[in-house]
């Protein structure tokens, strides 16, 4: 099942203008509201942004000698923090000087990065993807102050696999391609188990990022997540365990990140 539906690679045509920053709107993200969804990659100085930097560290020594610019965060299953990782990720690379950090929100069903960041729009990534609209333009915003620009989802109203594993979808990646190698790209993907969508947006991106939810994802779980999404590339393993803390639904405490390791499943 899951060759017929993965596109190829093949795809060479380039046909989507991926925006400048200085082109989109400006967004001036509430510090209060990023804090409260727990989004401290932007400040170097929050205690709980060291573990973010450490990580950008290792993924971006990676990327680049792998020569990869485009890599999606994935989990075996929902709910396991890969909207969470992907927008620390995405603010503690926008500290980076002399790169550019897109992220594109691909979990469209259960889309959150609009929620993270506290974006509002009417036209999101679904209706590019849709092919309502080609303009990136309408959609990703740059983050004041940063070289990030955000392209949230606001409607979670589509039927995904027929967005994603289309001639449009490879031909958006293809676009994506076309971007100079300062520029980084950040997915936040469906999770794996959910359906096919990892696994088709998996087979067009350079490598993954997966997300282990401590005590929750069995070893077994997260091998068959990764042999589900062979041969894309697992360029690492994030390890996010929460510390069930009473009275927070996710069982978070501040200094909870603290508990947020990651480890890389591969040599260097
Ligand atoms: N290490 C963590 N510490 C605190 N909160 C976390 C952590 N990881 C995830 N969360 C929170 O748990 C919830 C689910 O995480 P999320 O990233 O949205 O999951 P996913 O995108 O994998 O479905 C979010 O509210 C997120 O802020
Ligand atoms: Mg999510």
């Amino acid at each position: 099942m899951s060759e017929q539906l993965a596109p190829t690679k093949a795809v060479t045509a380039a046909p989507f203008q991926i925006p400048n920053q200085s082109e989109l709107t400006l967004f001036a993200p509430d510090l209060q509201l990023l804090e409260s969804n727990h989004v401290v990659g932007f400040n170097s100085r929050h205690l709980s942004s060291r573990p973010f930097s450490l990580l950008r560290s290792q993924l971006v020594k990676r990327m680049k000698a792998r020569g990869h610019q485009l890599v999606g965060v994935t989990s075996p299953a929902p709910g396991a923090g890969k909207s969470f990782l992907t927008a620390n990720l995405a603010a503690t690379l926008s500290r980076l000087p002399n790169h550019f950090i897109h992220v594109f929100d691909l979990d469209v069903r259960r889309a959150s990065l609009a929620a993270n960041f506290g974006l509002m729009g009417e036209v999101g990534l679904e209706r590019f993807l849709s092919g309502e609209t080609d303009d990136l333009k309408r959609i990703g915003r740059h983050v004041e102050g940063t070289n990030l620009a955000l392209y949230p989802c606001y409607s979670s109203d589509y039927e995904t696999m027929p967005l994603l594993a289309s001639d449009r979808f490879a031909a958006f990646i293809a676009s994506l391609r076309t971007l100079p190698s300062d520029h980084l790209i950040l997915f936040d993907m469906p999770p794996v188990f959910a359906n096919d969508d990892a696994m088709v947006v998996a087979s067009q991106i350079d490598a993954y990022l997966m997300v282990i939810e401590q005590g929750r994802n069995s070893q077994k779980q997260v091998m068959d997540a990764i042999r589900l999404l062979d041969p894309s590339e697992c360029i690492g393993s994030v390890l996010n365990r929460y510390d069930g803390g009473v009275g927070d639904p996710y069982g978070y405490n501040y200094g909870a990140y603290g508990k947020y390791t990651d480890y890389f499943s591969k040599g260097d």
